[in-house]
């Protein structure tokens, strides 16, 4: 990885911002990611992400904390936050911005337990593919406090498959509908493409039940996306 996602955080955290991240997937062209977004303030997040904030409790582990924007404002309320990231920029970003605790790891390498585990910003995307959400979901199980939960926002994508017709068509290589692969750039130049999950309802709650993990959806978002409560 060139952690060029990790690069542009830490332009703007140094006062260089002049341009975005392009992105782009195996079924979509470019796009950009604004990057003042993933330094957003509370005002500027989306309903599901507020909510997410507001029933966090506990000890909390912000997973893929990114800059840090929502360990920051939980640090703030009081709580104790862990931030981990596997972008060695996004860390020294979130470290940059007043996170205490903020470590280069990837999720699959922690240890501690916790009473609240963030994965925001669809977060089944770090899950990467079907074939290993279950691999996943048991260990974020593992690192769970009794009463502990997991709070995790993803999209239903089927729309990005539909025609002008309204009928739909389908990527035939892929397993499930939602496994894409994800292309960022910054800069001119290209990062390793990646793998990026999203994940309908339906298809997280059967995932969880097959790992012994309850699933509530706690509210819709705008546009097919949704928060979910693990525990
Ligand atoms: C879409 S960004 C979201 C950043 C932040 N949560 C936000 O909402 O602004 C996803 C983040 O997850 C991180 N990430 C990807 N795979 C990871 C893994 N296995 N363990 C920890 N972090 C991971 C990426 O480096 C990236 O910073």
């Amino acid at each position: 990885m060139k952690d060029l996602f990790g690069k542009a955080l830490l332009d703007y955290q140094n006062g260089n911002y002049t341009e975005d991240l392009i992105t782009s997937t195996n079924i979509s062209g470019e796009d950009e990611l604004p990057l003042p977004y993933l330094f957003r303030g509370f005002e500027d997040m989306p309903k599901l992400e507020k909510k997410a904030l507001k029933l966090s409790n506990g000890k909390i582990l912000d997973v893929g904390s990114g800059s840090g924007s929502h360990s920051l404002y939980l640090q703030e309320k009081g709580f104790e936050v862990k931030a981990i990231d596997i972008s060695l920029g996004a860390i020294e970003v979130a470290k940059k911005r007043g996170v205490l605790k903020a470590e280069l790891k990837d999720i699959l390498n922690e240890t501690e337990t916790f009473d609240t585990i963030l994965l925001l910003m669809n977060g089944t995307g770090i899950f990467q593919e079907v074939s290993k959400v279950a691999t996943y979901l048991k260990h974020l199980k593992s690192l769970l406090n009794p009463k502990g939960q997991i709070l995790i926002d993803s999209s239903d994508i089927k729309y990005m498959y539909e025609d002008e017709d309204g009928g739909l068509w389908v990527d035939t290589n892929s397993d499930y509908y939602g496994e894409l692969d994800y292309f960022l750039s910054y800069k001119n130049e290209d990062e390793e493409p990646m793998k990026w999950l999203y994940l309908d309802f339906e298809s997280l709650k059967f995932a969880c039940e097959s790992v012994g993990l309850t699933c509530e959806k706690v509210m819709d978002g705008d546009h097919f996306d949704y928060l979910a409560k693990l525990y």
